[in-house]
């Protein structure tokens, strides 16, 4: 489906409530799948990928009963397997778009007596397992892989803990490889290049499970054999969903808008402090209240005068999926942004690098990848009437998306559907503001 994004002549104004976070949404549903009772998890993310989470811990034998709620968040109530362990299933297990399923469903099912196949869409077959393959072989698990990429087929058994240096900062192999420590026995530590997002470390102790974390050598770990408890979780806002609406109205004239109910980890929002070094007006208004996870709004206003910044290595992983919109943001910036070691954007949905590359310089900006460095010059104005391709990659189709609200002629985005993966209401939420003026 192509989508034409035409040039905006009013500002964004108004609230949004973006969806459950995604990287949440998919632990809540793990967890509880692998947990002993029956969990209730409200504000979950509807979208392909979690919907493909959902599916896969169906078909390993969790009991899934699903309501959507008036918000168009997912309730559900996910009755585990808990000491039962997971059933085989009766075909391959097809995780779609959905690499945070197809990789942590790895470290779910390690330590279990089951052979399992994952299958994935032809992006998600293209990226690198041997990431988490490699640990968990060394934990005792047998994993085929097809080159060192999905269809994979996990055997899992009898596990040995291991001291796992991961040689990248990547929370899906922390996680797989936690997760499948759980069924060894005794302490598997993981100790990472630069600390990734710590939702799981967040989200086991409200199933029961103790994770211990030492940050000056980045580094946890969990002691097994240990089952989870069943567990009544919510679900807050996607920050790497509201940095798509925060860079719109720091980027449309006049805009004003307030984001609700955001996830505030610090693990995901190094995007917010990097708007701000570049001038753009945040401001974050914490809610109160205890949670494993902190949240609240975000006021972002448009702010003229954008200056370019360096977004240095240890910042990355806590804005990984953020850099193409930032790329984007950088574009209208005064000067040169660099984003430094970002090779892992190669292996992401598409090869975001070379993606946001030739995209920016389409649409009339000036961007080169020097090695592992992305460098944006600015301020450019971005011509428009032109078709980009989303490459199936959600980020890259809001992306495009946003760059037509600023350009001087209409983008079109091809294969726009991808955002289903992430915000399927994305373009509904962008109405919502840019129409806001006009209702007032
Ligand atoms: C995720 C971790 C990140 C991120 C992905 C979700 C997660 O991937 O890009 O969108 O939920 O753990 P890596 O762990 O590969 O960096």
């Amino acid at each position: 489906m192509d989508h034409v994004s035409r040039p905006l002549t009013s500002p964004l104004l108004g609230s949004v409530r973006v969806p459950g976070d995604k990287s949440i949404s998919h632990r809540a549903v793990l967890f509880a799948a692998m947990a002993q009772g029956t969990s209730v998890l409200s504000g979950v993310l509807d979208s392909e990928d979690v919907r493909s989470t959902i599916g896969a811990v169906s078909a390993l034998g969790a009991g899934v009963e699903m309501s959507e709620a008036a918000d168009g968040s997912l309730e559900l109530r996910v009755t585990g397997w808990g000491g039962f362990g997971p059933s085989e299933p009766t075909a391959p297990i097809e995780c779609g778009n959905s690499g945070t399923t197809a990789r942590l469903l790895m470290g779910v099912l390690a330590g279990w007596p089951v052979e399992v196949a994952l299958t994935g869409d032809d992006s998600l077959s293209r990226r690198p397992m041997r990431r988490v393959t490699g640990p968990l072989g060394r934990m005792g698990v047998v994993c085929v892989t097809t080159e060192g990429h999905l269809p994979v087929t996990v055997s899992g058994g009898g596990l040995v803990p291991i001291i796992f240096e991961s040689p990248v900062a990547s929370a899906q192999v922390k996680t797989a490889v936690l997760l499948a420590g759980l069924r060894a026995h005794g302490r598997t530590v993981v100790r990472e290049p630069a600390r990734s997002r710590d939702h799981t470390e967040r989200l086991l102790p409200a199933f029961g499970v103790e994770v211990g974390i030492a940050e000056e050598t980045r580094s946890c770990w969990v002691d097994g054999p240990a089952v989870l408890s069943a567990a009544d979780v919510v679900v807050p806002g996607d920050p790497s969903s509201a940095a798509f609406i925060a860079v719109a109205a720091a980027l449309v004239p006049g805009s004003d808008v307030r984001i609700e109910g955001v996830a505030l980890n610090p693990t995901r929002t190094a995007f917010l402090s990097v708007m701000e070094r570049m001038g753009a007006r945040v401001d974050v208004l914490p809610d109160v209240g205890p949670g494993a996870e902190p949240a609240g709004t975000l006021h972002v206003q448009h702010g003229a005068g954008l200056r370019a910044t360096t977004i240095t290595p240890d910042e990355v992983p806590s804005l990984v999926d953020e850099v193409p919109v930032l790329a984007l943001l950088a574009s209208q910036a005064e000067g040169e942004t660099r984003f430094e070691e970002v090779g892992e954007l190669r292996v992401k949905e598409s090869d975001r690098l070379a993606a946001i590359v030739e995209g920016l310089a389409a649409l009339g900006a000036d961007a080169v990848a020097e090695d592992d460095t992305l460098v944006v010059s600015g301020p450019a104005r971005l011509s428009g009437d032109i078709a980009l391709d989303s490459l199936g990659d959600h980020r890259l189709a809001m992306t495009w998306a946003l760059a037509g609200l600023v350009a001087e002629a209409p983008v079109t985005v091809e294969s726009f559907e991808a955002v289903d993966v992430s915000y399927p209401r994305f373009l509904g939420d962008l109405h919502a503001l840019a129409s806001a003026e006009e209702q007032a």
